[in-house]
């Protein structure tokens, strides 16, 4: 696992909830480094983001200790134990720590390196993070040239741990995060012209599970016992319940029954608007 954050001179990486301040370039370094991966936060921050929604193209965990929470587009977790259960479930390097203070702290020692954006000024921050010039086991392994932002110097440092804490693995790892992520472009499919509702419903769910996944929302309770079968990984749970899928799933359905008529209409599906697939599911 790495972790991500922007501090200022103190360590000090936000106040009143929200961050010390904006840098568009820093902004523009934390979505490229975590485009298409999972990234790992407390409630607050998630609180922080832009209209308190989980950042789109990435697959959001989110630990909060409230029952029954369900957040759109992301996997909450109950407790740090369910949490620590998933992260294992991803290759490390697919998985960022993107704060807050409190998720900092606790998964410190799990994490192999830190981005770690470096502003030189104070400010007057009440959330900080360890200094890790001066934490035991972390070293520099790479700096950016000073910059400069409306007279504000900052510096990209990356930081590594020799002998980060084990996470407890799942037996199979996931694929690349970003796959998921990959669905931007219409896609042209020729359905089959069929009165079947039941398999018209099965293709609508897969699609809309293609197109948006998590749109509901995922609790870690849901998962616990999926994955207490062997050889099941997280990523098996998202499949089985349709959060996610394939296009090859898609394609197999589409093709393989033939009890289906020859017969196949040509549908364009966007990820923005489902309304052909859904105006094919209901029949119309
Ligand atoms: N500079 C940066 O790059 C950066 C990045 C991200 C965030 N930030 C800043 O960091 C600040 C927020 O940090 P924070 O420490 O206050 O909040 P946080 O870490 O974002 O989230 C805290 C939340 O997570 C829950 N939580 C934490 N550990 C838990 C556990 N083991 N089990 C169950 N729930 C747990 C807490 O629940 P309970 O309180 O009920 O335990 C609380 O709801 C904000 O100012 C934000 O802007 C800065």
């Amino acid at each position: 696992m790495k972790l991500i954050v922007a501090v200022d001179e103190k360590w000090g990486i936000g106040k009143n909830g929200d961050l010390l301040l904006s840098i568009p370039d820093d902004m523009m370094y934390y979505r490229t480094t975590t485009r298409g991966k999972v990234v790992v936060m407390g409630y607050t921050t998630l609180l922080s983001l832009p209209g308190s929604k989980p950042a789109p193209g990435r697959l959001n965990l989110v630990l909060a200790d409230i029952e029954g929470l369900r957040i759109p587009g992301a996997v909450v977790c109950g407790s740090m134990e369910q949490l620590l259960r998933l992260i294992g479930c991803f290759r490390p390097d697919d998985v960022f720590d993107v704060g807050g203070g409190s998720m900092y702290r606790q998964l410190l020692p799990y994490c192999s390196d830190a981005h770690i954006t470096k502003m030189r000024f104070d400010g007057g921050a009440d959330t900080f993070i360890p200094n890790l010039d001066e934490l035991d086991g972390w070293s520099v392994a790479d700096e950016s040239e000073l910059r400069d932002h409306e007279g504000l110097k900052y510096s990209f440092v990356i930081y590594h741990q020799d002998s980060p804490k084990p996470l407890v693995t799942a037996q199979k790892l996931s694929t690349d995060m970003s796959a998921y992520f990959k669905k931007k472009e219409p896609l042209t499919l020729r359905l089959p012209d069929t009165e079947d509702q039941a398999y018209r419903r099965e293709l609508k769910s897969l699609l809309h599970a293609y197109f948006r996944p998590l749109e509901k929302g995922v609790s870690a309770n849901d998962v616990a016992d999926f994955l207490e079968q062997d050889d099941l990984s997280f990523e098996d749970y998202l499949r089985a319940h349709h959060h996610i899928a394939d296009l090859t799933d898609i394609e197999a359905l589409t093709k393989n029954d033939n009890s289906l008529t020859d017969q196949t209409e040509t549908v364009i599906v966007d990820k923005k608007d489902l309304s052909a697939i859904d105006a094919y599911a209901d029949g119309e």
